[in-house]
């Protein structure tokens, strides 16, 4: 988009904002004190730099992902929010994880796998795959000591004729972080923090969309409640128990640029 164009968005949007803004304070008689704490936590969730959290647990995360991929068509693989746990360009590798401490004998290894293709069906070799989650046990390595850096992130790429495969172990449930100015929030709004266990992937494709989804499990107990609501029917996807591990099938389709 051109600087034109955005300011001409700009223009276009904000004035509406402001009016919905301004209609709900007047309706609630929001007071100067108020108003004066709420912009004061704002600058708090800025300075925290959760600014991306506020927007998964207040659901508005979900609802421009909505709104960017109304287009994408049917063909083509759910998109879902990024949220704010990515970092770039991890290391390419089939095996995302290192074992660590904590980890448990009862954790399962998960091997991912599918093609990708672009919504017509055509293999899409010089894709890439890039996924992180959480491990077993402590969350995201950003978040747990005993993960070494990078720990259940990489990148992957397919075969030639787009079949993919990363193993990694089974995520879990987990909560978002609750000890800034967004678990105030959430605390105050009876929000609880937990998400269902899932796996996210990026993948890029050339003369294709890039895709953004999550991967969820069958029986989790957060699936019908996640905190950041962005469960989707269609990325729940099966496990199967193989030869002492756990497998599971995720194809994905990219849609034209
Ligand atoms: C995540 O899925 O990684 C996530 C989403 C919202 C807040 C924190 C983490
Ligand atoms: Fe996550």
């Amino acid at each position: 988009m051109g600087e034109g164009a955005v300011s001409d968005r700009v223009r276009e949007v904000v004035p509406d904002m402001l009016a919905a803004i301004h209609e709900v304070l007047e309706r609630h008689q929001v007071t100067e004190e108020e108003w004066f704490g709420a912009l004061a936590f704002l600058g708090e969730v800025a300075k925290a730099d959760e600014l991306i959290l506020l927007s998964d647990v207040t659901r508005t995360s979900v609802l421009i992902d909505e709104l960017s991929h109304a287009g994408d068509g049917e063909a083509a693989t759910a998109s879902d929010v990024e949220g704010p746990m990515y970092t770039v360009e991890p290391p390419f590798r089939k095996k995302i994880y290192e074992e660590y401490e904590g980890m448990s004998p009862d954790d399962d290894v998960l091997f991912v796998r599918g093609r990708v293709t672009s919504t017509t069906g055509d293999p899409l070799p010089e894709a890439v795959v890039d996924v992180w989650q959480t491990g077993p046990a402590g969350g995201y390595d950003v978040w747990d000591e005993r993960q070494p850096e990078g720990n259940f992130r990489g990148r992957i790429k397919p075969e030639d004729d787009g079949a993919y495969e990363f193993q990694t172990m089974l995520p879990k449930p987990y909560t978002v972080p609750t000890t800034g100015p967004t678990g105030r929030y959430l605390e105050a709004m009876d929000q609880h923090p937990w998400r269902p266990a899932h796996i996210h992937l990026k993948v890029t494709a050339p003369g294709h969309r890039r895709l953004v989804t999550q991967v969820f499990f069958p029986g989790d107990p957060y699936l019908e409640n996640d905190t950041i609501g962005a469960v989707k029917p269609e990325l729940v996807r099966p496990v199967e128990r193989e030869n002492g591990h756990l497998t599971c099938t995720f194809d994905i389709a990219l849609a034209p640029a």
